[in-house]
């Protein structure tokens, strides 16, 4: 499977009116489109839509959409999913910007999406970075998800989808990458698997992460863990709860692997391993490299 990015992340809200607030206020995406049923499409800077929101009658995550790659089409990918024990429904109702779409649910019980998009390369309108309103990160960057046996859902991701393994923390938490970042979807451990752990916004650097602090302050949108940095994928982080109580991370700094020939990340002054290779962290330094540890309140 040839998948090259993650696409969009889709919810399930009691409220969208008040979620889509929030994004377009706060994180500073845009209405891109509206289906009559109130289903909202929300993108970064004139892009394809990142954030899907369908009303419903509790907060979900309701699936994960991954991009395929250039000539990967959606029967190719379902096809191949069939050929490797995964029921694959080829998706009738494609959505703004998107060819086909594959739908299937992966062995962590995850609802995930194959999209072929319209277009590619534009992803980015001419605002400039970190101009507002709101935060106005550069993308969403990755999704992480709460499973109740990540190697098992590791093996799937790099076996069925062709994903590597960009790092460990412990046996508990792994990290995956599609392309040259990182991660793009990472998976924990969690009693409350399947679930949503949180999903992650890139900002530019960390004067665009200072300013996203300030407007969430301006808000009177409290963090919930950080500033700090990262030991696995070294990003430096912030986290808050949207209005429905779900873990919003905004970073910068994420590591990337440019080339996989080589199998180490880009060299950045604040590695510990020189070259910095995909490894198994211990705990505590996986976490953080500086700050404070992790609260409670990432847990619940
Ligand atoms: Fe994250």
């Amino acid at each position: 499977m040839d998948i090259t990015s993650l696409a969009h992340c889709a919810f399930e809200t009691p409220d969208v009116a008040r979620l889509t607030d929030h994004y377009e206020t706060v994180v500073g995406l845009h209405v891109a489109h509206r289906d009559a049923d109130g289903t909202t499409y929300m993108a970064v800077n004139g892009g394809a839509p990142a954030i899907v929101l369908h009303p419903g009658a509790r907060a979900r995550l309701r699936h994960v959409a991954l991009e395929l790659a250039p000539g990967a089409t959606a029967m190719d990918a379902a096809a191949r999913l069939e050929r490797s024990g995964v029921a694959a429904t080829i998706a009738a109702d494609a959505a703004p910007g998107v060819v086909a779409q594959v739908d299937f649910e992966d062995v962590g019980g995850h609802a995930v999406r194959l999209v072929e998009p319209a277009a590619r390369g534009a992803h980015h309108g001419d605002r400039p970075v970190g101009s507002g309103p709101g935060i106005a990160p550069e993308k969403l960057g990755h999704v992480a998800r709460r499973v109740t046996d990540p190697a098992d859902v590791c093996s799937f991701y790099e076996d069925v989808l062709g994903f590597r393994v960009s790092d460990w923390i412990g046996d508990y938490f792994v990290f995956l990458r599609c392309g040259p970042e990182h991660h793009v979807v990472n998976f924990v451990r969690s009693p409350s698997a399947p679930a949503l752990d949180h999903l992650a916004f890139q900002v530019h650097d960390v004067a665009h992460l200072t300013r996203a602090c300030d407007v969430l302050a301006s808000h009177g949108v409290p963090l919930i863990w950080g500033p700090g940095r990262h030991g696995a994928g070294h990003n430096l982080y912030v986290y808050y709860r949207n209005p429905d109580d779900q873990i919003v991370e905004l970073f910068c700094d994420l590591d990337v692997m440019l080339d996989e020939r080589v199998g180490a990340f880009e060299p950045r002054p604040w590695h510990e391993d020189r070259p910095q290779r995909p490894k198994v962290w211990d705990p505590e330094v996986g976490a953080n490299q500086w700050g404070l540890g992790v609260p409670a309140e990432m847990l619940r």
